[in-house]
């Protein structure tokens, strides 16, 4: 049997129940293209995977340990070989999208959730796109039906997912205000917001009727101050809210829809989808240059543990990665 090291974990935890093993190398199915794994980025999914929080999602995800045991779904590397019905690619093209158990030396990805990575762009930069910016994108397009020239607000601006929608509300033509502390001001006027609120001095919830469309990556406001912002016909577009040991963030979407049922303004929850056009629209964003992705850190493949612990803390600055070379765990 070919091997190969890949984080794994047997019980649910914190950064700390992370092993990296030895397990069997993917083989590719016909529509799968089999990737050496060169950075992998962590996400809040691959966070609840690891602590088995909330304790709802142990009904699928197992109850007492995890069924699943590889963690990781953001990918950038190099194509290893390709199934009988793969014809577009070729071992050594470099790609980048989504793919379950991407912190390991080799992942197996369906074809349709990879797309060519840029030359221009770095695995790691490569890395951070496919979750944060498909939340992004789908959130403020699809489920915010942004249009040109409207006000957009993100709160959190400054982590993962905000990095990217605040790129990409410029992007699709509105007006920007981004959501983040001080330390992270400038980045976010960088990104192409027009104005940034600092949420340790300043409250956009007195905003009265300001903006057309949130876009709430945190949810730590009452809901009738997210009304009181919004426009008359303004949509409240909930990406992420307090992490409940039990039941996560579902209080907080309920009540939204229940808030927003009435009226004129609407709300939205929703999971992004590894759309493949999608994919393919952020390859053309980051080769002509006009969306980069923020780097906080990037942790080598043995460190992994402390890249999910640093994630916990909430105060990421754009996106964590983990750096896979498998040459440099070969003899382990
Ligand atoms: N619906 C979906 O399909 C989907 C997909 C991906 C993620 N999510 C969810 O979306 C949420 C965000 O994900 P993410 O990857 O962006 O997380 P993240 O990278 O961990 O977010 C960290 C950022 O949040 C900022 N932040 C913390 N407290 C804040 C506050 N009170 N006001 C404004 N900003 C604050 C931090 O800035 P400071 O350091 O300056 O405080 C930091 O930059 C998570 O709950 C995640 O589970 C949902």
């Amino acid at each position: 049997m070919t091997t190969m090291c890949a984080a794994t974990i047997d019980r649910y935890g914190s950064g700390e129940v992370i092993e990296i093993n030895r397990i069997a190398r993917p083989v590719c199915g016909p529509d799968q293209v089999v990737v050496a794994v060169r950075a992998a980025s962590v996400n809040p999914y691959d966070w609840h995977k690891l602590t088995g929080t909330p304790l709802l999602m142990r009904m699928t995800g197992g109850v007492r340990k995890p069924n699943f045991r590889l963690l990781g779904i953001d990918v950038a590397g190099v194509v290893e070989s390709v199934g009988d019905n793969v014809d577009d690619l070729v071992a050594g093209d470099e790609v980048l999208g989504c793919a379950e158990g991407a912190f390991a030396d080799y992942v197996a990805a369906e074809r349709a959730t990879l797309v060519k990575k840029p030359p221009n762009v770095s695995f790691e930069e490569a890395a951070a796109v496919p979750v944060g910016a498909l939340t992004a994108l789908q959130g403020l397009r699809d489920h915010g039906r942004l249009r040109s020239e409207q006000h957009v607000l993100v709160n959190g601006a400054s982590g993962g997912v905000g990095t990217y929608a605040v790129q990409l509300a410029g992007i699709l033509g509105a007006k920007v205000t981004g959501v983040c502390s001080t330390k992270n001001v400038d980045l976010i006027r960088s990104l192409g917001a027009e104005h940034v609120v600092d949420y340790t001095t300043d409250d956009f919830t007195k905003n009265v009727n300001e903006y057309d469309l949130i876009l709430d990556c945190i949810g730590n406001r009452k809901i009738a101050h997210y009304k009181r912002c919004l426009s008359d016909t303004g949509a409240y577009i909930v990406v992420g809210a307090p992490k409940g040991r039990v039941l996560g963030p579902v209080p907080h979407m309920l009540r939204s829809l229940i808030a927003f049922k009435f009226g004129s303004q609407r709300a939205a929850i929703f999971m992004a989808q590894q759309t493949p056009g999608d994919l393919e629209f952020f390859r053309e964003l980051l080769s002509s240059g006009t969306m980069r992705s923020v780097i906080d850190r990037v942790y080598p493949f043995e460190n992994i543990a402390e890249a999910f612990n640093h994630l916990e803390t909430g105060h990421a600055k754009g996106k964590i990665i983990v750096s896979i070379s498998s040459e440099s765990l070969l003899g382990r």
